[in-house]
């Protein structure tokens, strides 16, 4: 089932705005994700109104109800929806109704799906509807906004770019069902009551970034798959090794990736990366092609893991900015790299075959500017834990102001790109920005973050890093399920924070990521020992030491407050995989005097 994107019935005000990054026409972008195989979600993000303007899709029998909303983390339980139904007259009608904890449907008192008008074609239904990013109904959904920016832009600049700068950003989790009717009313309804169902991620608040101008020699190039037979189970990863052409021996400059989706195979790609097989030039790697986990997959192919682009299900083409591009090529480039596709197919369809794949423009005529990526965030090491059956439990990665002190430019850096990163119990990640003691709006963050939506996000707008600001990456977990401790490290059920910045001009800092320190760890499992009669010891490496603590509330607690407070040891790294000088061993965090206010909503 295939559907094209047709709008938009709701007509709109346009703001005059100068300047590259937030030109009026980036209220005018339509979005689009697919919502299963028979559905869509198209939408478009009002800025002034502050609302959005969604178009969606679906393909059923007569009489049939949808709902379509927003949930926390994608659960149909405890959703808010907006649902198309068809009473016995044949009248259609758009509800504001939420599920409960027990998966039943209630009409809200208070409706919000304004503005609803609805067509059909055989058995393909549109509808539009319009929605507050805040409600201020405690039964729905808030699309939230950060004001909180507003004081650094007053004086001087326009409302606009408040408004942009400070609207929500990070993962929202769609939801939607499907059933038979007619019906008497959506109130009573359960979630069970639908014959399909499912979710769907995306960046909803996006901000659309007009593309630059590109040079007249810019060509473009694909890294697909080629005629791979989607398996029929649930998740596949599919890896091809592919050579650039010999072109690439000569630098060029990415300037935009994005997707090359094979037509109608838009809910089965759920991501796709390219990663370099970063080695010397003369270096060969097999072609393999075939799935990522199998046996067979030489062992040479796995030196391709240094990301180039990443693109998420739901996700626009990523544009570099005008000053600045990948670097990629040149005599000592190797020119292999490996295509991994992540076919997500739930309802296991059978028969499909796919060569998605992700599209590249190049060019030759080099930028002002080679773009460059730090890691930010906690060093990949067992040092730090999580316990287990903890329902929001915080780690912080610091990239503190004497690293950023010797590893950037005077002028400091601009950031355009993020892209945060843990395995699979992560549920929110952010990074602050601190200058001179003073917080400054937050760099990025996700509070609806899923390891599985993860995408790289230009930012609303470009943010400067000065030598001696720092940026403090916090990640938090969630281990209900867990019945041991989760450590740090690189297995996907050990635990990352990591957050890839895209800046440029290049400089020679490349990690900026810390751990506790050793020595405050080592008094840590001592105290374990000593105070709380813990199997903990002084001949146990780190791991088993974690192991061997029985953890209750109190000591969760504890190990939380040591984390705050314990000094740091810090991987202040350049991109030639050396330490930057200086002492970074039992160094303390850089302090926030003034850190943002908490953040406020509109409501009455
Ligand atoms: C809708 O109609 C198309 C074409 O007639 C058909 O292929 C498809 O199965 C139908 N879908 C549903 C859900 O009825
Ligand atoms: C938790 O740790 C115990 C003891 O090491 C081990 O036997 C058990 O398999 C672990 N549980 C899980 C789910 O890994
Ligand atoms: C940083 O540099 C140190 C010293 O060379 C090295 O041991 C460490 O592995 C490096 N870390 C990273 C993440 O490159
Ligand atoms: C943000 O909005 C809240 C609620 O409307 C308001 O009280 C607060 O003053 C606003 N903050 C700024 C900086 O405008």
């Amino acid at each position: 089932m295939k559907f094209s994107v047709v709008l938009v019935l709701v007509s709109h005000i346009l703001i005059a705005v100068s300047g590259r990054w937030h030109q009026s026409e980036s209220t005018l972008a339509v979005h689009s994700v697919p919502l299963g195989s028979e559905a869509s979600f198209h939408w478009r993000v009002e800025l002034t109104t502050e609302q959005i303007v969604a178009e969606v899709h679906y393909a059923a029998e007569e009489y049939s109800w949808f709902a379509v909303g927003f949930s926390n983390y994608g659960e149909l339980k405890q959703a808010d929806y907006c649902v198309l139904w068809v009473d016995w007259h044949r009248e259609t009608h758009l509800e504001d109704a939420s599920s409960d904890v027990d998966s039943k449907l209630n009409t809200d008192e208070q409706q919000d799906c304004t503005n609803f008008e609805w067509k059909k074609h055989g058995n393909v239904t549109k509808f539009t509807f319009t929605r507050k990013f805040d409600t201020c109904d405690e039964r729905d959904y808030v699309i939230e906004v950060d004001n909180r920016t507003i004081s650094q832009f007053l004086l001087t600049l326009i409302t606009v770019y408040y408004l942009i700068a400070s609207v929500q950003r990070g993962t929202t989790h769609l939801v939607w069902l499907k059933g038979s009717g007619p019906l008497t009313s959506v109130a009573g309804l359960q979630v069970a009551d639908a014959k399909s169902s499912g979710m769907s991620r995306t960046e909803l608040l996006r901000i659309h970034h007009p593309k630059p101008q590109f040079p007249a020699d810019a060509w473009q190039h694909e890294i697909r798959a080629d005629r791979v037979q989607v398996p029929n189970v649930e998740t596949t990863y599919w890896c091809h090794v592919q050579k650039l052409p010999s072109s690439m021996r000569r630098k060029h400059h990415v300037l935009q990736f994005g997707p090359a989706i094979q037509q109608g195979n838009e809910h089965l790609v759920h991501h796709m990366e390219v990663f370099h097989c970063a080695g010397p030039a003369d270096v060969d790697v097999p072609l393999y092609n075939g799935p990522c986990d199998a046996p067979n997959r030489p062992e040479r192919t796995q030196i391709c893991k240094k990301v180039l682009a990443a693109w998420a299900m739901g996700a626009d083409a990523f544009v570099y900015p005008e000053e600045a591009g990948l670097p990629i090529g040149g005599e000592n480039f190797n020119r292999f790299v490996m295509l991994e596709v992540h076919y997500n197919n739930p309802e296991l369809l059978a028969g499909n075959v796919d060569s998605s794949g992700i599209r590249f423009i190049f060019t030759k005529s080099l930028r002002k500017y080679d773009a460059g990526v730090i890691e930010l965030g906690l060093e990949y090491t067992d040092k730090m834990a999580i316990p287990p059956g903890q329902e929001a439990f915080l780690l912080s990665g610091h990239c503190i102001s004497e690293c950023t002190g010797v590893g950037l430019p005077q002028s400091g850096i601009k950031i355009f790109g993020s892209q945060l990163h843990t395995h699979l119990t992560g549920r929110r990640v952010v990074t602050r920005h601190i200058r001179d003691g003073e917080e400054l709006p937050m760099l990025n963050y996700d509070n609806h973050y899923s390891t599985h939506f993860q995408e790289i996000r230009l930012l609303p707008q470009p943010v400067t890093v000065l030598p001696g600001d720092s940026l403090i990456t916090t990640c938090t977990y969630e281990t209900l399920d867990r019945e041991n401790v989760t450590l740090g490290g690189f297995a996907i059920s050990d635990e990352m924070c990591v957050n890839y910045i895209h800046y440029y001009p290049n400089s020679k800092l490349e990690v900026c990521k810390s751990a506790i320190s050793d020595d405050a760890l080592r008094t840590y499992f001592r105290y374990m020992k000593e105070w709380e009669s813990q199997r903990t010891s002084g001949d146990k490496g780190i791991s088993d030491n974690y192991k061997s603590i029985e953890w209750t509330k109190v000591r969760v607690a504890a190990l939380h407050d040591l984390y705050e407070v314990a000094p740091l040891g810090m991987q202040c790294n350049g991109s030639d995989g050396s330490r930057l000088p200086g002492l970074w061993d039992n160094i303390a965090s850089t302090p926030v005097r003034l850190p943002l206010a908490p953040m406020a909503r509109g409501c009455p």
